[in-house]
């Protein structure tokens, strides 16, 4: 591929210790087709010198607005880009960025930029919960942009908590699919506050044993990057799943139907659209043994009584935390999915119902699935078998029609 055939990515690097991550999102981004252009902050070549990055990107690098001044760089680049990604963000540079700050080349490529702009925040944990810095990324995210929550985990030194810079992997998937989405009318989630459920959930019935059910979780994790792609807030109501944090997602994982409940009404409470893909248990054990239940010799084992879990779906789409809220369920069927998934949406009240069709070897667990998108409306939208990211944008491509119409 000719140079000037490939997708231009500017990766602005700031002045965070996490800007050594920065360099293999570098390499997955040149790797993969890209034509990226590093510019650094002054303090960022503190920490990684600028031969690292001329060499990973094979483009030079450029700092200041007063070096090759005859070629303008200040606003060729910034206009040039497909896509702007600043990894780490510090929250000086949210800052500066927030306030249309020019002061050095990256905030002048900010200015000057009309491509998609991603910002991936890494910092201390106080620094990134202070009011200003909360209240730059709510500005930077109205105007379009697509902030990254950062990862919770270790930080520099001995402290531990929310601002590490997410994985370089992740950032680069968000990358990905922003360049995809192409320019401003794919983000028109900017500004909304999304929750998602995914997973399934455990009901125990002793300290080693739970009732559980076969969902991997991966639909709720497709909804939920492509929501960061389109640039929403996401929180990710988690149940027992085994997958990599997405990048930009708030994640809080929960365990049982009830936990799950208490998880999602509490973020839903100024939530703009709820999406429950977990697949909630229906029942649970009546009684939890505290020790493990043990077999005995020539008797015959007690049967489990069950009782009703609440329904989340049903218990959402009743309240309606917030005026003009969407509420979106999923039905797993086996037999008449179309009758099935008519009635159930009827039944729990919601304002769309994904039905897909499960078995043995369907859907759970797949990478792929293929869906029918009902509305309370009338509507039916067939989803042919793709992706479960093109399910996930299909049901958020409905979820904005809602929401702009409301
Ligand atoms: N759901 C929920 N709370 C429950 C059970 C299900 O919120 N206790 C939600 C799921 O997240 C999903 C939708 O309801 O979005 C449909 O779940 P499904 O299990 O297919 O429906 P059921 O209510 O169990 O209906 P049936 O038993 O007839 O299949």
């Amino acid at each position: 591929m000719d140079r000037s055939d490939k997708p231009r990515v500017v990766l602005g690097v700031s002045g965070g210790i996490a800007a050594y991550k920065a360099c293999e999102l570098l390499r997955r981004l040149t790797e993969s087709g890209h034509d990226v252009r590093v510019v650094p902050t002054g303090s960022a070549l503190r920490f990684v010198g600028e031969p690292t990055w001329a060499a990973l990107s094979g483009n030079p690098v450029t700092t200041g607005v007063w070096e090759d001044v005859h070629e303008v760089p200040h606003v060729r680049i910034g206009q040039e880009a497909d896509l702007v990604v600043v990894a780490p963000a510090t929250a000086d540079t949210l800052a500066r960025a927030a306030h249309g700050l020019a002061d050095d080349l990256l905030t002048n490529t900010l200015l000057t930029a009309r491509c998609p702009v991603v910002f991936a925040p890494a910092m201390h944990t106080e620094m990134w919960e202070h009011p200003a810095t909360a209240e730059n990324v709510a500005t930077l995210r109205r105007r379009g942009a697509v902030v990254i929550e950062p990862a919770v985990g270790r930080l520099t030194g001995r402290d531990t908590g929310k601002g590490r810079l997410p994985d370089p992997g992740e950032i680069f998937e968000v990358c990905r699919r922003v360049l995809a989405r192409g320019a401003a009318p794919g983000r028109d989630l900017a500004g909304r506050h999304v929750v998602i459920s995914a997973g399934g959930t455990r009901e125990p019935l002793d300290p080693v044993r739970f009732l559980g059910n076969r969902s991997s979780g991966r639909q709720g994790y497709a909804l939920a990057r492509t929501a960061v792609a389109r640039g929403a807030r996401v929180t990710l109501v988690a149940a027992n799943t085994a997958l990599p944090d997405p990048a930009g997602a708030d994640v809080v994982p929960v365990g049982t139907a009830v936990q799950l409940r208490e998880a999602v009404l509490k973020a839903a409470e100024d939530a703009d659209a709820v999406v429950m893909a977990a697949a909630v248990a229906d029942f649970r054990p009546a009684r939890y043994a505290q020790g493990k239940i043990k077999k005995r010799e020539g008797q015959e084992p007690e049967p489990v009584a069950l009782v009703r879990n609440p329904d989340v779906l049903a218990e959402l789409s009743a309240a309606r935390l917030r005026p003009g809220q969407v509420v979106v369920g999923f039905a797993a069927e086996t037999d008449d999915v179309l009758a099935n998934g008519r009635a159930k949406l009827a039944r729990k009240g919601c304002d769309l119902l994904v039905v897909n069709e499960v078995g043995e070897d369907k859907t759970f667990g797949a990478e792929e699935n293929e869906a029918v998108v009902l509305g309370a409306d009338g509507s039916e939208t067939p989803v042919p078998h793709g992706p479960k990211e093109a399910l996930a944008d299909t049901v958020w491509d409905a979820v904005v029609h809602m929401l702009n119409a409301g």
